[in-house]
C-alpha cells in the first residue's frame, strides 16, 4: 500500500505544499516531475512528463498512517459534566443502523472504564453504562423513525431508568424501549463528552449512525411529568432545571462549532463533518428554510464512515521555486514495486499573468468525484453514500483522492477499455497546448472561488478543462463579470457549470445538495440548503442560471449504463451558414461537410461527442444571437434524456432519436467583444491528439483560441 495526498491542490511559486504520504514499506522515493499527457495508449503521444530537479527528490522514511473515519461532536471535560450524583440524559435520535454494532449516544467515558454512556446494543437496544455497570433496554428502536429518550439516574438510591418514546405523529406500534434497575456510582470520567461516540476506546469509536437533535443534560433525575411535559412542549427555550448543558445544533450549522445554550459555556466542536442542518423532530414540512426554522432544523446527522480531514503527519514539503512555469505537476511515489502520483497544480503568482490564456482546471468537480469507484471504507466523496444509505454531501482534500491521477481510472468504455476522466482528460488540453507552443497559465476552482474575477482579468480568453460540472456562486459571478469586461470563454467539456457547490472557509471541503436534477442520490425531504452557506442546493438551473445562459449549452444526456459502462461517442455534423463572419472564421481549414470528430480517439470510441453532452436550448437561456455550428446526433439507447428534463413516464420515454439527446457545438460574441465557444461534450480532449495533432477538433480549437485571443 502506498498512497497520500498534498494538503491543497493548487500552489504558487515560492509557496510550500506539504505531502501527507502513507507506506507499509520502510522507505519511499519521491520525485516531482511536470504532467503533460498521463495516458499511457499507444495510439497517442503516450506518458509526457519532463523530472524537475528539487531538494524535494529523494527518499524518506516510510510508515503506515491509517484512516479513522467517523463523525462526532466532542465538549471538552468539565467538572459540571462528569455527573457524579442525579442526573438525566435527554435526546431526540433518529437511528439509521440500529443492530450494527454497539452505538453510543452520548457519553464521557475513558480506558479505565469510568463515566457514563448513553447508546444502542449491538441489538438496537438502549443502554446506559455508568462504569463497568450497565442496564438495557427490552426491545430494540425502530429504524428511522423520532425518538425521544431519557436516561435518569437517582445516585442515592442507584435506580437507574431508560425511558424512550416514538414522535407524536409516528403511526408505528414498537415495542418498549425502556428499562429500569440499578447501577453503582460510578466515579466521573476526564475525557472529553462525546455526542455520537465513545472515547472508551481511547479516541472516538463506537459511532452512531443516525440523526440526533437537543441533546441535553439535566442535574437530577427528572420526574415522569417534568419528563413528559418537556417532551410534548418541544421547547428548547424552556428546560427544565437544574440544566447542566444543552446543545442547539442548529446554531453554528455553517462550521464546526456546537453551542451550549445552557448558560456554562460547555461548547463543543464537530469531528469529521457530520451532515448539518438537518431536518429535525419539530421539522413539519411548513418551511424548508433553515433560517426561517430554526426548530425544524435542529439535528445533525452523524455517521462511522464520515470522513473530511485524515489528518495524517508531513512525511515531504516541496518549496516551489520562484521560476517554476505554471502547470499540472506531480509527486511521484516509490516504495517496495508499487508507485502512486500525488499531481498538484501550479498557478502563476498572484495576478501575475504569464501567458493570455489560462486553463481553469476543475478542482471542484475533482474533490466531487474524489474516490467514485473506490470502496475504501471512509473514503468517500460527492458520488457516494454512507453505510446507512444516506449520500454524502461533503467532499474533502485532506484524504486521499484516489480519482486524481493522471492515467486512466477505473471506468470503462463499451469496449471494455478503461478511459480517462478528469485530470487524464484535461491532461490531453495540456498536451496540445504544448505541442502547438500555446502558451497557458494554470488556475483552478479554488483559486476563482477565492478571487472572484481578479483571477481571470488578466487573460484575453480562459478555457475550461472537460467537466467543469460544480461550480459555486462567486465562480459564476465571475464569469458574467469577466465575460461583461470583454473576456472571452471556451468551455470545452460537457455537463458544466451544473451543480451549486460550496466552499468550506478553510478550502479543503466542498459541499453538494442533490434536491433535483440528474444525481447519484436524492436528498431528503428539506433538506435542500447547504450547510455550509445556508443556500438552495441542487442545480443552477433551478436557481434561475442554467449554463445556457453562460455558455450557450447545458447537459442534455449521458451515456452511463447501469453497470458503469459508457456508450459509444458520435461526431459532429456541421450545422451553421459558413458564410457567416463567425462560422467561416471558426471553421476554417475545415473541408464544408466534413464531420468534426469522426475518428478513433483516446476516448470512448470514434466520435468527439460523448459521455455527459449539452445542447442549446434558448428556453434555458442560449442568447438569441448564439450560432450552432455543428450538432452530434445518432446516440446509442445508452445515451439517455437527463432527469431534469423528465416530466412524466411513458411509452415514449426510451424511444430511440430523442431530439433533445444531442450534443451542440456553440458560439455567440458579447456586446464587449468577446467571444464564447462551447463544445458540450465531455470527449472533446480525447481527439486533439488524432492524427499527430492534426485533425478536425484540434483544427477548430485552434481556430477558436486564435479568435479570441487576437490583438484587440
Ligand atoms: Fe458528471
Amino acid at each position: 500500500m502506498l498512497t497520500g495526498y498534498t494538503d491543497r491542490l493548487s500552489v504558487r511559486p515560492g509557496e510550500t505544499l506539504s505531502f501527507m504520504v502513507s507506506t507499509d514499506a520502510p522507505v519511499f522515493k519521491a520525485e516531482i516531475v511536470r504532467l503533460l499527457h498521463g495516458d499511457a495508449d499507444p495510439r497517442g503521444p503516450g506518458r509526457r512528463e519532463v523530472p524537475i530537479e528539487s531538494p524535494a527528490n529523494g527518499e524518506y522514511p516510510g510508515m503506515e498512517q491509517p484512516l479513522f473515519p467517523g463523525s462526532c461532536v466532542v465538549v471538552p471535560d468539565h467538572a459540571d459534566l462528569r455527573l457524579t450524583d442525579d442526573f438525566t440524559l435527554f435526546a431526540w435520535i433518529y437511528p439509521t443502523r440500529p443492530g450494527h454494532g454497539e452505538q453510543v449516544i452520548l457519553s464521557k467515558e475513558g480506558e479505565d472504564e469510568t463515566g457514563y454512556a448513553l447508546g444502542l446494543t449491538d441489538t438496537g437496544r438502549l443502554f446506559l453504562r455508568l462504569g463497568p455497570s450497565r442496564i438495557e433496554g427490552e426491545e430494540p428502536v425502530a429504524e428511522r423513525r423520532w425518538h425521544w429518550i431519557a436516561a435518569r439516574y437517582d445516585a442515592a438510591s442507584g435506580s437507574a431508568r431508560l425511558s424512550a418514546g416514538l414522535h407524536p405523529r409516528d403511526l408505528s406500534i414498537a415495542g418498549e424501549p425502556g428499562a429500569a434497575g440499578h447501577l453503582p456510582r460510578a466515579a466521573g470520567s476526564d475525557t472529553a463528552l462525546l455526542i455520537a461516540a465513545s472515547m472508551a476506546g481511547g479516541r472516538p469509536g463506537l459511532f452512531f449512525n443516525g440523526k440526533i437533535a437537543d441533546p441535553c443534560i439535566f442535574g437530577k433525575c427528572l420526574g415522569d411529568a417534568e419528563l413528559a411535559g418537556f417532551v410534548s412542549a418541544a421547547d428548547f427555550s424552556a428546560l427544565p432545571q437544574p440544566l447542566i448543558a444543552a446543545w442547539d445544533f442548529n446554531v453554528g450549522s455553517d462550521g464546526t462549532e456546537v453551542r451550549d445554550i445552557g448558560g456554562r459555556g460547555l461548547h463543543g466542536t464537530t469531528h469529521q463533518s457530520p451532515v448539518r442542518l438537518m431536518t429535525g423532530p419539530h421539522w413539519s414540512g411548513e418551511n424548508d428554510d433553515p433560517m426561517a426554522d430554526p426548530r425544524g432544523y435542529s439535528a445533525i446527522h452523524f455517521h462511522e464512515d464520515s470522513l473530511s480531514d485524515a489528518n495524517w503527519s508531513e512525511s515531504f514539503a516541496f518549496a516551489v521555486p520562484s521560476d517554476l512555469p505554471s502547470g499540472v505537476y506531480t509527486a511521484r511515489l516509490k516504495a517496495g514495486g508499487e508507485t502512486d502520483d500525488l499531481p498538484f497544480l501550479v498557478c502563476p503568482r498572484n495576478g501575475q499573468a504569464t501567458a493570455p490564456l489560462a486553463l481553469l482546471v476543475p478542482t471542484f468537480t475533482y474533490v466531487a468525484y474524489g474516490n467514485e469507484m473506490w470502496r475504501d471504507y471512509g473514503l468517500n466523496c460527492a458520488y457516494d453514500r454512507y453505510v446507512d444509505g444516506a449520500g454524502v454531501p461533503f467532499a474533502s482534500l485532506r484524504h486521499p483522492i484516489k480519482t486524481f491521477r493522471p492515467g486512466r481510472g477505473l471506468l470503462k468504455s463499451v469496449a471494455g477499455e478503461h478511459f480517462g476522466r478528469h485530470l487524464c482528460a484535461d491532461l490531453y488540453a495540456v498536451d496540445w497546448l504544448d505541442a502547438i507552443d500555446q502558451p497557458v497559465d494554470i488556475i483552478t476552482d479554488h483559486d476563482l472561488h477565492r478571487e472572484g474575477e481578479a483571477l481571470l482579468k488578466p487573460y484575453k480568453a480562459v478555457m475550461t478543462g472537460s467537466h467543469p460540472e460544480y461550480v459555486s456562486g462567486r465562480m459564476l459571478d465571475a464569469f458574467e463579470t469577466y465575460l461583461g469586461a470583454g473576456g472571452s470563454l471556451a468551455y470545452l467539456g460537457g455537463n458544466g457549470f451544473y451543480s451549486v457547490t460550496s466552499l468550506s472557509e478553510d478550502g479543503n471541503t466542498i459541499e453538494v445538495r442533490r434536491p433535483n436534477g440528474t444525481r447519484p442520490w436524492i436528498s431528503n425531504p428539506g433538506e435542500a440548503r447547504h450547510a455550509l452557506t445556508g443556500e438552495i442546493g441542487g442545480l443552477w438551473r433551478s436557481r434561475g442560471r442554467a449554463p445556457q445562459r453562460l455558455v450557450g449549452v447545458g447537459f442534455t444526456a449521458q451515456g452511463w449504463t447501469s453497470h458503469d459502462v459508457c456508450g459509444l461517442p458520435r461526431p459532429y455534423r456541421q450545422v451553421a451558414d459558413r458564410k457567416h463572419p463567425l462560422a467561416a472564421a471558426l471553421l476554417a481549414n475545415i473541408v464544408e461537410d466534413e464531420m468534426i470528430g469522426d475518428f478513433q480517439t483516446l476516448g470512448l470510441g470514434v466520435g468527439a461527442a460523448g459521455d455527459e453532452v449539452d445542447r442549446a436550448d434558448p428556453v434555458l437561456g442560449t442568447p438569441a444571437h448564439a450560432l450552432v455550428l455543428a450538432t452530434a446526433t445518432g446516440f446509442s439507447a445508452d445515451y439517455q434524456l437527463v432527469i431534469d428534463e423528465r416530466r412524466d413516464i411513458n411509452e415514449a420515454s426510451t424511444l430511440p432519436d430523442n431530439p433533445l439527446v444531442r450534443s451542440d457545438i456553440v458560439c455567440f460574441e458579447t456586446a464587449q467583444g468577446g467571444l464564447v465557444f462551447s463544445v458540450g461534450s465531455m470527449q472533446w480532449f480525447s481527439a486533439l491528439s488524432h492524427n499527430g495533432y492534426d485533425n478536425t477538433v484540434a483544427t477548430m480549437t485552434r481556430n477558436v483560441l486564435k479568435r479570441m485571443l487576437r490583438a484587440a
